[in-house]
């Protein structure tokens, strides 16, 4: 056995874990916060000396050859090693403790030159992360080892004057991996901050700051600081939340050491009705779940890139952090901490591999080969609790410390929870809560264990949730650690989640799975996925499922979250708006309130409201509005800014779309072979009488307008598309039975079938034709009542016409259950700029409740409302292409006016897609009008 397969020694003179800190030599520069201003702290990161050996068994006494290597980094992102992505399944065999014989070793090598003044002091090198673990030499003397790849080890060093050398072994695998089964790009290297404390003598060691609402409680010499300066006492102090984080820096003082900590005070409780309360206020969490990726630089994250990251996630309202599924560098927490995100501060800690060790998926079985069930595995398990909560103890941030991820559950997690409680509980200030979902797959009783505070849940659907709890009578809050899984084109199903979680106090909230896509560049520079690799097992582009892009831009189902996690309801009737403020710390006068009524592509009224609306409660102002006239609809907007920036929208409808004009006289109809050629006021169309369509709109169309049922697979699709693959719905043909020409109509009795199965609607098709050019289109069908929910249901074409205005849900791809980010109004648009670059190519840019559209010289109209997508790409090129940058374009623009589309979801992982957005119509009724574009409504 190896030492890194040996679990006695998971650390080898590492000291205990302490709070996270930097001291400095003086008051000021310990306020300035700012690191390279301390004579004790020298940052380390930059360039090092690096060699790569596959095997650690080649790795020599003395190295000759040496590359260069930036540090922080992740070496397989720098071209030792490719990348290699994979979920649930170990990168090796199931075999603990042991790892492959082939263990790859990375050298590091960094000389530092150290003056008389500092081997005088206590000097500290500190890693904050390095995967999987090192060993650490000093001017060629071993000096310690440390596993945990997301946790800080610090080792005392002796220096000596002049040049040192620092050395670090970094092993790809030890015994620690089968604890680090996390979801994601499995990568290597010294990947967070390293420094060289050099400490004056008698300093102090660890640091434990309480506090709650009415102070700061610390057993020791401090002095408190706010923005003005020192503060005396902390009566009446300003309290921290998430929305308006206020912080105090407490400055700790030893032995000539000044050590600054910011808190921020406040209070925490759970409530009889299971809510969760933060300084007595019921708050829901807005979550989203955060894992350290970078498309270039793998885990390592600057700190303006994580800043940065924040500030995006509060323009999308969410309030809420798990750190999954470990914990994140201690400047992420300092950020929530000044920026304002509760934070489920998680345990580096996951296993779920051991589901997957049999062929045939035992999943969560009981068994001592789980480490949570088997003693060998428990000081590793505490070390991981221990390691998160005394790095992470001084965090106002932190409301819950989550034992870990998707590890099943036996007593080394009640050992876990145990050594947690014990610190909270012996701690005079707040007590924070302790989450872990997976206790949940093996409690006989179906009832989550004592060990934690929280019941979560992942993907559950809020009924299971409500039934849950009203069968166990388990009053703790509920929470979906993981929800609306964002993979792709999607979430769909977020705002549903909220109507309910709205609605009932004991469930505080989610965590939308995940915050971004991880990707990573293949050897031509391209963004890829797993399998783009060659690894030996991988999970595709299960690693594509950000609620935004890999460089964090926005994307439709963004503001889906942005709109469910919005701090503004609004409801309308009888000119009277209520308006509520969902905040739990803000009041509306904080904001500029603005309503506009629009009618069509007008503005009728706008105005600016001043609310002075407190946190969780209404009020209601009478707007008198008059109803403007119409074409397509006219809508009461309410936006809500800050700084000009949208922080949310509502939207009423005041009235609808008016029915469509018909035409004022026939237009002339003869039959031309198998074509019947319409004609009228200065057009001539052609309509194939063999196939039943219209085959020539004065030379508009490049390609006859044909039914179609198909969309290319979303992400979200992956279950539902092997169905409707074995429906053949990407095979369909069309059968005319009779066609009929009477007068200036055309009418179609037809069906359509996939192939080789039956039909699955049969209907009628009426053309009327106008002599204005207009011409009513109108279908009635019956489906197959046994056939499975289709993708779509429309029309499809080609024209060479690009640009297009329409009047429906925008300017934003939307979706009957995606379009909540989106709002009713007349947009412009281009088929180039309707395409939503979905690393994996997949259905997107369509146009949920559309009442007008109008491309080049024609426009299609409808009371009733349509959907429709104008694309660069076909669907058949998008359905077959793996990667955004093998796509090729068509050669004309591709346009689709579908009388519905069936929703999103989030069936990637979460539940199937709801009935209610399903296109499963019995019965469907299809009328819209075809007009040239002079025509007037
Ligand atoms: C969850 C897991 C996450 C991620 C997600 C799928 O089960 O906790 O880490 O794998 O599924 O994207
Ligand atoms: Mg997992």
């Amino acid at each position: 056995m190896r030492k890194y397969e040996n679990l006695q020694y998971i650390h080898e003179n590492v000291l205990k874990p302490r709070a996270h800190y930097v001291p400095y030599d003086s008051v000021e520069k310990a306020l300035s916060g700012d690191k390279s201003k301390s004579n004790f702290f020298v940052l380390l990161n930059g360039e090092w000396d690096f060699a790569y050996f596959e095997r650690d068994i080649d790795c020599p006494e003395n190295i000759t050859k040496w590359d260069k290597i930036k540090v922080p980094s992740c070496w397989q992102m720098i071209g030792y090693e490719k990348p290699y992505y994979t979920n649930v399944n170990y990168p090796y065999p199931v075999d603990p403790p042991y790892v492959p014989d082939d263990n790859p070793v990375g050298v590091y090598r960094k000389y530092i030159s150290v003056d008389h003044e500092q081997t005088l002091r206590e000097n500290y090198l500190v890693f904050e992360g390095v995967a999987s673990c090192l060993e650490l030499f000093i001017n060629g003397k071993y000096v310690g080892f440390s596993t945990v790849s997301h946790s800080t080890s610090e080792f005392k060093v002796n220096l000596v004057e002049g040049e040192n050398e620092i050395l670090v072994k970094v092993y790809k695998w030890c015994v620690g991996s089968y604890l680090e089964d996390q979801d994601c790009f499995r990568n290597n290297g010294i990947f967070r901050d390293v420094y060289l404390l050099s400490r004056n003598k008698g300093h102090i060691f660890d640091i434990e700051i309480n506090f709650d609402s009415n102070g700061i409680y610390y057993d020791g010499k401090y002095t408190v600081y706010n923005a003005e300066g020192k503060i005396d006492n902390l009566a009446n102090p300003i309290l921290w939340n998430a929305e308006k984080p206020y912080l105090y820096t407490v400055i700790v003082e030893q032995a000539g050491e000044y050590i600054p900590i910011k808190i921020g005070l406040r209070e925490q409780s759970v409530s009889e009705k299971g809510e969760l309360l933060i300084n007595g206020v019921s708050v829901k969490l807005k979550g989203v779940n955060h894992h350290d990726t970078h498309p270039y630089d793998g885990y390592a994250m600057s700190t303006e890139f994580i800043r940065s990251e924040l500030l995006k996630m509060k323009q999308l309202n969410i309030n809420c952090i798990r750190t999954s599924h470990y914990p994140p560098q201690p400047v992420f927490l300092e950020l929530c901490d000044e920026l304002g995100f509760y934070v489920i501060d998680e345990a580096d800690l996951e296993s779920h591999g051991f589901a997957n060790r049999h062929a045939n998926g035992w999943g969560y079985d009981v068994s001592d080969m789980w480490p949570c069930c088997d003693s060998m595995w428990g000081g590793a398990f505490k070390d991981r609790a221990e390691r998160l909560y005394e790095r992470d103890k001084n965090h106002t941030c932190v409301i819950m410390w989550s034992l870990g991820n998707e590890s099943n559950y036996g007593e080394n997690f009640a050992l876990m929870s145990r050594y947690i409680k014990d610190r909270e509980n012996n701690r005079h200030g707040i007590k924070r809560l302790i989450h872990y979902e997976g206790v949940y797959p093996n409690s006989p009783v179906q009832k989550d264990v004592p060990e934690v505070d929280v019941v979560s849940r992942m993907y559950w659907l809020p009924t299971e949730m409500i039934e849950y709890h009203l069968r166990t009578g388990d009053k703790r809050p509920m929470l979906l650690c993981e929800y609306s899984h964002a993979m792709g084109n999607g979430p769909g199903d977020v705002v549903d989640y909220w109507n309910i979680f709205d609605n009932n106090d004991f469930m505080i909230g989610g965590c939308i799975w995940e915050w971004a896509d991880h990707v990573a560049p293949n050897d031509a520079g391209m963004l890829c996925y797993g399998g783009d690799f060659g690894e030996e097992t991988n999970d595709g582009n299960f690693c594509c499922d950000g609620l935004v892009f890999h460089d964090r831009s926005f994307k439709s189902g963004s503001f889906e979250a942005k709109y469910a996690y919005q701090p503004l309801k609004t409801e309308y009737a009888n000119g009277n708006l209520t308006v509520y403020n969902k905040y739990d710390f803000t009041n509306l006068n904080e904001f500029e309130i603005i309503y506009t009524v629009i009618a069509d592509d007008k503005e009728a009224k706008s105005e600016k409201l001043y609310l002075d609306v407190k946190p969780h409660s209404n009020t209601v102002v009478d707007l008198n509005i008059e109803t403007p006239n119409c074409c397509y609809g006219s809508y009461l907007n309410i936006s809500m800014l800050k700084d000009g920036y949208e922080v949310a929208h509502t939207q009423h409808e005041i009235s609808s779309a008016k029915p469509i004009k018909k035409g004022v006289s026939a237009a002339k109809i003869e039959m031309k072979d198998r074509y019947a050629i319409i004609s009228g006021d200065n057009f001539i169309y052609k309509f194939n009488t063999h196939y039943g369509y219209i085959e020539d709109l004065d030379g508009y169309l490049n390609s006859p307008m044909k039914l179609s049922v198909w969309r290319a697979p979303t992400d979200n699709d992956r279950h539902i598309r092997l169905k409707w693959q074995n429906n053949n719905y990407n095979k369909i043909h069309n059968k005319i039975y009779d066609i009929k020409i009477e007068d200036n109509t055309i009418i179609v009795h037809a069906g359509l079938a996939s192939v080789s199965r039956m039909n699955f609607i049969n209907y009628t098709l009426t053309y009327t034709f106008w002599n204005n050019g207009q011409i009513d289109v109108e279908l009635n069908g019956e489906f197959d009542q046994s056939r499975i929910f289709l993708p779509r249901f429309g029309f499809e074409f080609t024209t060479q016409e690009k640009s297009f205005e329409y009047f429906g849900y925008g300017p934003y791809e939307s979706y009957i259950d995606m379009h909540h980010g989106s709002k009713m109004g007349m947009y412009k648009s281009t088929a180039e700029k309707e395409y939503v670059d979905y690393i994996c190519p997949q259905e997107h840019g369509n146009h949920f409740n559309t009442r007008y559209l109008a491309l080049g010289a024609y426009e299609f109209v409808s009371e009733q409302g349509f959907e429709f997508n104008v694309s660069e790409y076909s669907k058949e090129e998008l359905t077959i292409k793996s990667h955004n940058f093998e796509l090729e374009k068509s050669d004309a623009v591709n346009v689709r006016i579908d009388y519905k589309v069936s929703g999103i979801g989030s069936n990637s992982c979460g539940h199937e897609l709801a009935e209610a957005y399903r296109l499963n119509d019995k019965m469907i009724s299809f009328k819209f009008s075809i007009r040239k574009k002079c025509c007037e409504n």
